[in-house]
This record gives structure tokens, C-alpha cells and sequence, in this order.
């Protein structure tokens, strides 16, 4: 297990303003958060590194934004009103409700060897999980017995138009890869795109979650990244395309965003735990401070979801192969993520406590971190000083450096908040500034420290001149 605690950082979170609960005033609200404002600019420059790797830089992949409320038959034929649903079990004493599977997963990792190593929930019927409950005396966390398991549904329900009735009820988007596989048809209409290709889309997706008590990691509301990539199953080779997709997303999440290896790995769905239309389905698991789990997952769904809304909306929403006429129904890849389970894994993996200098330092790197550097006059009341670093500053803010100021307590005190918040260079303006026009430019993780010129801090943070 890592040697931190999810408490450490949630605490560091909400100390400095990374992630707050929502409606704290009001007491909060179950799974959901805000993003204070370095938490609001982290998921930004995520969301952004997310945009450019996958679409801007890809010849082969193009970017949607579509509604959050869709038709409501979307959601018929995706399978999400009918089968979109967790097992849930009610504490019969005090009517909390959990997970049927996580309540027996957490029973499991308290009983130690009490099933064998090849022991899936993952792959347990309603029917079986509450064998499993019954045969082994599992009980709520409070100790009391538990009710059987029902499915149910995590699509929230809405109306719209002034009289509510069932013929206006629509349903907050439960993923966003619906809206991508309703406007095929619209898109290769429109744009030039060519098999293969890919749509991708970020945006809001909203699920009844029953779980509590993992931070971001699962929220009522959370920030999807989606990429459908419709390909030809007679030309292109479904593996060597699958195999191509968990590559960019292992250099995405150990490249781009700058996780330790050791931290990820590969897990295959079992048959009985992969939707019956999907080939092969892989996750990608982080070692978060509550144990390995899904991060982003990779499914190959066949033709399954553009069938689907064919048969519902009367549409053909087939492929017309432009050189050899071939008309046909796409297969389809796709790896979908959550935004604010990438942001709790770079806190995580960035987390740092530095025993030898006692301080903890989030080692974000300097693409993502909210801010890129920090500005200090040595001292505030020294109007000299200030003026320097005033117009530093400045110059930095206006290249589009992400920089801030801190003029608070002394030098080392400032070093220790911006070490907490992941700034990775602080630029100090002292006496010898007014002399020569040079800076100290402070290193986060090493501490070190370098005089340059100031016009050197152009390439430093890569200014065009
Ligand atoms: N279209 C496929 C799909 O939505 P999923 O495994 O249900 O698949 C994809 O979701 C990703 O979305 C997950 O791997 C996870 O990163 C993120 N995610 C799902 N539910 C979430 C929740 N309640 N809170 C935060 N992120 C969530």
C-alpha cells in the first residue's frame, strides 16, 4: 500500500484549495465536491492535455460536444434504462444502503482466506451475491443484517416543459459516448473524415452512485473524456487498433501526466464480467491509497451501439466505404475515463513527504501544476524590491505563464505553501536584482537554487520572444 493515506489528501485538498465538499455551509452533499481554485485550473490543464494528445494532435480522431439531456430514447437503446443499475442492499435496522459487491469485497479482505484466490464478485449474479451474504453472515458496517440485493438504476431522471408527466421525462447522460454514437451519421455527413476515425468528447455525466467515502474517485457528478474509434472489422485488424489505443493511453497516463509505472497495470475482464457484446475489454488500475482500481477502461463494442440506435430510431446510420462503394455498420473502440479520477491519481501520485526537510511537496509536473511559478520580492516593504518584482511578474502573467504572487511571511514559509500546492519554480527579486538584473530561481523537489539573468526566464518557461 503507498505510504500515505487518502485522508492526507484530502486534507491537503481542502487546505489548499484543490477540492472542497459541496454545499459545505449546508452540511455537504453525498459524493459530491467543487474544485477550488487550484483544483478548478488541475483539471483544466488535464482536461486540456486530454484534448490535445487525443484530438488536436491526431490526424484520425475529431472532438463533439453534445447535449447533456438527450432524447430520451437514447437511453432505451443504449440498454441504460433497462440494465443500468447497481446491486444494491439496505442495512435493515437503519436503512443505509451499499454495494452489494463492495460490501462483500470489504468482507472478504477482513476474512483472509476465507474464499480462494480465483474468487471474482466481479462476476457474482444478484441470485449469488446474496448466497454469498446469507452463507457467510455478512452484515452492514454497523453490524446489522441486510436486506436482499435489487438492481438499481443509476440514470437520473428529470422532466422538462412546464407540466411534468412520463412523456417528458429525460435522463441526465449517464456517459458521454451516447452522444457521440447518435451523431455518427451527422458527422461523416458533414466533415471529411474517412474510416478509421475517431470522436471524442469531455463533458459532464451524472450517475446515482449508491458508494460514499472515496473522495473523487467516484462521484454523483463527474467530468468524462470518451473517444469512439469506428473502424472497417474486414480492413482493419480489431487487435492490432486495441492493442495501438492501451498504448496511448499507458504513455498519456505515464508521459503526459507524469505517473510512475509501478503504479499502473493491465486487468482483463473476466467473460462472465464483460458486457455480452463486447470482444475484449481491458481497465487500467491505479494504486490509489484504497488499493488498485479502474482508472480508464478500453472495451471492443463491436457494432453493438450503432445497431442499437438504428433499430430505435429507424435511421441506418451506416458507413458508405468512399473508394469501394462498400456499404456497412462500424465496429467500434473505445476508451473512456473519468477527468476527476485522473485528477485524484496525479494528487496521489505527486503526494510527497519529505521527511528530511519535513515539508510535503506535490511533484505535479509543470504542465499540469496550477501554477507554474511563484514570484517573491525577498522583502515587502522594501518599495525597490517590490517595484522589481511587481514588473517580473508581470511580464510573465502577460506571456501566458501560469504565475502567482506571494509577498506573505517570510521566504521559507512561502517555499513550504508553494511546495504544497505543486509550484515547481520559485523566482525570487533580492538586492542583487537591483544591481544586475538577475533572479534566484528556486527548484521544488531538489530545493536548489540558481541565479539567472532575468531575460533568461524567457526560455525557462519557453516564452516566444
Ligand atoms: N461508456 C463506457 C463507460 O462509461 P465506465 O467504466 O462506466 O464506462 C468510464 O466509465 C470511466 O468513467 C471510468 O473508468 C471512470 O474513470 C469514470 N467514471 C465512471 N463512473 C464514475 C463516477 N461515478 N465518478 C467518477 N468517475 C467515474
Amino acid at each position: 500500500m503507498p505510504d500515505y493515506s487518502l485522508e492526507d489528501i484530502v486534507s491537503l485538498a481542502k487546505r489548499r484549495g484543490f477540492v472542497y465538499s459541496t454545499s459545505e455551509i449546508y452540511g455537504g452533499l453525498t459524493s459530491s465536491y467543487d474544485y477550488g481554485p487550484l483544483g478548478a485550473q488541475l483539471l483544466k490543464n488535464i482536461k486540456d492535455a486530454w484534448w490535445t494528445e487525443f484530438i488536436t494532435k491526431r490526424e484520425d480522431m475529431v472532438g463533439l460536444d453534445s447535449q447533456i439531456m438527450l432524447h430520451p430514447q437514447t437511453w432505451v437503446a443504449s440498454g441504460h434504462v433497462g440494465s443500468f443499475s447497481d446491486p444494491l442492499v439496505e442495512d435493515t435496522k437503519n436503512h443505509k444502503r451499499y454495494r452489494a459487491d463492495h460490501i462483500i469485497e470489504s468482507w472478504i479482505e477482513q476474512h483472509p482466506g476465507a474464499v480462494d484466490h480465483s474468487f471474482s464478485v466481479e462476476d457474482l449474479s444478484i441470485a449469488e451475491m446474496d448466497l454469498f451474504i446469507s452463507d457467510h453472515g455478512v452484515l452492514s458496517p454497523d453490524g446489522n443484517t441486510l436486506s436482499e440485493a435489487k438492481d438499481f438504476n443509476l440514470l437520473f431522471k428529470t422532466g422538462i416543459g412546464a407540466v411534468s408527466g412520463e412523456k417528458d421525462t429525460v435522463y441526465l447522460r449517464g456517459e458521454t459516448a451516447q452522444g457521440i454514437f447518435s451523431n455518427f451519421k451527422q458527422i461523416t455527413d458533414s466533415t471529411r473524415v474517412t474510416l478509421p476515425f475517431g470522436v471524442g468528447q469531455v463533458g459532464k455525466s451524472f450517475r446515482n452512485e449508491i458508494t460514499t467515502g472515496q473522495f473523487v474517485f467516484r462521484t454523483l457528478e463527474f467530468e468524462q473524456a470518451e473517444i469512439e474509434y469506428f473502424f472497417n472489422p474486414e480492413e482493419s485488424d480489431w487487435r492490432a487498433l486495441f492493442s495501438d489505443w492501451k498504448e496511448a493511453m499507458w504513455q498519456f497516463v505515464t508521459h503526459t501526466l507524469g505517473v510512475r509505472e509501478d503504479n499502473i497495470r493491465w486487468r482483463q475482464h473476466t467473460d462472465a464480467e464483460r458486457s455480452f457484446y463486447s470482444k475484449d475489454t481491458y481497465d487500467l488500475d491505479y494504486h490509489f491509497p484504497f488499493g488498485w482500481k479502474e482508472l480508464w477502461g478500453i472495451a471492443y463494442r463491436t457494432d453493438y451501439d450503432l445497431r442499437q440506435h438504428m433499430q430505435h430510431s429507424g435511421q441506418s446510420l451506416e458507413y458508405r466505404d468512399p473508394h469501394a462503394g462498400e456499404v456497412f455498420v462500424p465496429h467500434v473502440i473505445e476508451p473512456a475515463v473519468g477527468i476527476n479520477r485522473l485528477l485524484l491519481m496525479v494528487l496521489c501520485d505527486a503526494y510527497w513527504f519529505d521527511a528530511e526537510r519535513h515539508r510535503t511537496v506535490l511533484k505535479l509536473s509543470s504542465n499540469l501544476a496550477p501554477y507554474q511559478a511563484a514570484v517573491f520580492p525577498l522583502m515587502k516593504n522594501k518599495p525597490d524590491l517590490v517595484t522589481k518584482a511587481r514588473a517580473v511578474f508581470a511580464t510573465l502573467l502577460q506571456s501566458g505563464v501560469r504565475v502567482t504572487w506571494d509577498d506573505r511571511g517570510n521566504i521559507g514559509k512561502r517555499y513550504l505553501y508553494q511546495d504544497e500546492v505543486g509550484t515547481p519554480s520559485c523566482i525570487t527579486i533580492d538586492f542583487e536584482t537591483l544591481e544586475n538584473d538577475t533572479v534566484t530561481i528556486r527548484d521544488r523537489d531538489s530545493t536548489e537554487q540558481e541565479r539567472m539573468p532575468i531575460s533568461d526566464l524567457q526560455h525557462v518557461f519557453n516564452i516566444k520572444g
